[in-house]
């Protein structure tokens, strides 16, 4: 097709006009890598903003919560600029992928198979799975979910620990694209359980105190340690992140925004 000059000129124009738009929202950037004003580059960052403390879309679109006070502290310890992109859970990992992320902070666990693909910073966090059922259920450990169904948000290590249970085709298991999508249903009686990470889990059960539930551990819910997350490679920004991530361990602002959120647990 032969494209003629005013064509492209609409083209480009509505391009040019599509990513002041998209810089005007949420702080959304064009493309991976940009460079502020100054010249100096700018990471994307990417998260799954609906995952409440620690990731939080609020009413006005911006993006608040543990983790989001975390990476801001790190970049600033660190001597670096970010800027914010919602992304959801799936599109970040392609976003990283493709570059169109350089990094990921979403309560992501640091895994064996993730790290095939992707580098990891330190631990920030330290969580685990818990289980949510009614409160008059008698559920007092994981397998006792056998034959139930079970919500959790797809392509985590809650959907892993199912797996693992009860295999990798258990019938009941409800993968979400969202946690709160796996909560509302267990709210509405559409999953008899969901699985999850504690500090999330907890949070939805607070948020609910009209309603009968409980939270249950299994002793076989193992340690889970978030991490910040790059494409795999990527020691420059990695360095950064753990520079960064070290300054804010040893002058207590770490400690400080955990007990912003999670203080009076
Ligand atoms: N920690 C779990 C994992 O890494 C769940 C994280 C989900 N995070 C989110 N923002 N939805 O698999």
């Amino acid at each position: 097709m032969k494209l003629g000059k005013k064509w492209l000129a609409t083209l480009a124009l509505t391009i040019g006009f599509g990513m002041v738009a998209a810089g005007c929202g949420s702080g959304a950037a064009p493309s991976s890598g940009s460079s502020g004003g100054s010249g100096e580059k700018v990471y994307v960052v990417g998260t799954d903003a609906a995952y409440p403390p620690f990731q939080v879309l609020e009413a006005d679109g911006k993006i608040t919560g543990h983790d989001i006070d975390v990476m801001n502290a790190v970049a600033e310890a660190g001597g670096f600029k970010i800027e914010w992109r919602n992304t959801g859970w799936d599109p970040l990992f392609d976003g990283l992928d493709k570059g169109t992320v350089d990094i990921g902070i979403s309560s992501i666990t640091i895994t064996d198979k993730r790290k095939e693909k992707y580098d990891f910073s330190d631990s920030y966090f330290v969580a685990n799975q818990l289980i949510l059922v009614p409160e008059d259920s008698p559920v007092t450990k994981l397998a006792d979910l056998e034959g139930k169904n079970i919500g959790v948000q797809a392509a985590t290590t809650g959907e892993e620990v199912v797996k693992k249970a009860f295999g990798d085709t258990y019938a009941g298991l409800k993968g979400y694209d969202d946690m709160p999508s796996s909560v509302d249903d267990f709210f509405n009686g559409r999953v008899d359980a969901v699985v999850g990470d504690n500090g999330v889990i907890a949070f939805y059960a607070k948020k609910n105190p009209g309603k009968k539930f409980k939270l249950v551990d299994d002793q076989s819910f193992e340690k889970e340690y978030y991490g910040i997350m790059v494409k795999k490679g990527n020691t420059e920004i990695l360095n950064k992140i753990n520079d960064g991530l070290k300054k804010i361990k040893e002058n207590g602002k770490l400690q400080e925004i955990y007990n912003q959120y999670f203080g009076n647990q």
